[in-house]
């Protein structure tokens, strides 16, 4: 499924090693499971009812949030449990947010909320333009204290990686230090990768899979075409 030049997702999700051109250290991709696998195949089928379309989508951004939330910083918490002993655990450190990069990254906010009760999300629209490919910002609203939050990025697919650059120019505007945003992704290209890896190194960014390539349109190859359409008809 993976390109000969592109290592397979590995069995943990722990940083992929900086071992070949294709993906750069600040990429972290889901352990290639055979659930995921198959999930993947549903929403990569031409012949897939939208319906469908939507579960198994959702099933995957569960699994990029869950990931993401690893990657959050905790700090150590002791509670007493109902046997009268303490137990010396973890607290997350910290407070979040979600910024979706609309239209797409909208379809990723209930998986985060599912997660993370009253998360505040913010919206970006971004579009790419049809012929060129570049994407074009739009409107930006975020929450007023997101300096001091961390930010879970979100946008199913990965092409050029305009999209995704500009959503964090607008970030940094707001002044999000880049060591706090996580982008959260269903689908890369190599391409992609490389071009947020060179403007923004410090972002981590968590896939679902790493594709190919782009095609003579700037699509995502073998990917699954638009996702905003197949997930909003
Ligand atoms: C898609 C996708 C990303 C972008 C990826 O959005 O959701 O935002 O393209 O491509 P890039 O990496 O080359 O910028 P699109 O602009 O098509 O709008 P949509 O969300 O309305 O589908
Ligand atoms: N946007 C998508 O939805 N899919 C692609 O492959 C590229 C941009």
């Amino acid at each position: 499924m993976s390109s000969s030049s592109i290592p397979p997702n590995t069995s943990s999700a722990a940083a992929a090693p900086s071992i070949g051109p294709a993906i750069p250290p600040n990429v972290v991709r889901l352990p290639a499971t055979s659930q995921l696998e198959a999930l993947l195949t549903v929403i990569r089928d031409q012949k897939t009812a939208r319906s469908d379309f939507i579960f198994y989508s959702n099933r995957i951004i569960r699994l990029l949030v869950e990931e993401g939330l690893n990657h959050l910083p905790v700090t150590e918490s002791t509670v007493m449990t109902p046997t009268g002993l303490p137990y010396r655990g973890v607290a997350f450190e910290g407070r979040i947010c979600g910024v979706s990069i609309l239209r797409a990254g909208e379809a990723m906010e209930a998986g985060l909320r599912d997660c993370c009760r009253s998360v505040r999300i913010g919206k970006i629209l971004i579009q790419r333009d049809e012929e060129t490919a570049k994407a074009k910002l739009f409107y930006a609203k975020l929450p007023e204290d997101i300096e001091e939050r961390w930010v879970l990025l979100l946008d199913p697919m990965l092409a050029t990686g305009g999209s995704v650059i500009k959503a964090i120019d607008v970030l940094q505007e707001h002044k999000v230090p880049l060591s706090r945003i996580i982008f959260l992704n269903l689908i890369s290209s190599p391409e992609g990768l490389k071009s947020v890896h060179d403007k923004y190194p410090e972002v981590r960014i968590i896939t679902g899979w790493v594709d190919e390539g782009l095609n003579e349109k700037n699509y995502i190859v073998p990917g699954l075409g638009d996702f905003g359409d197949s997930f909003f008809g």
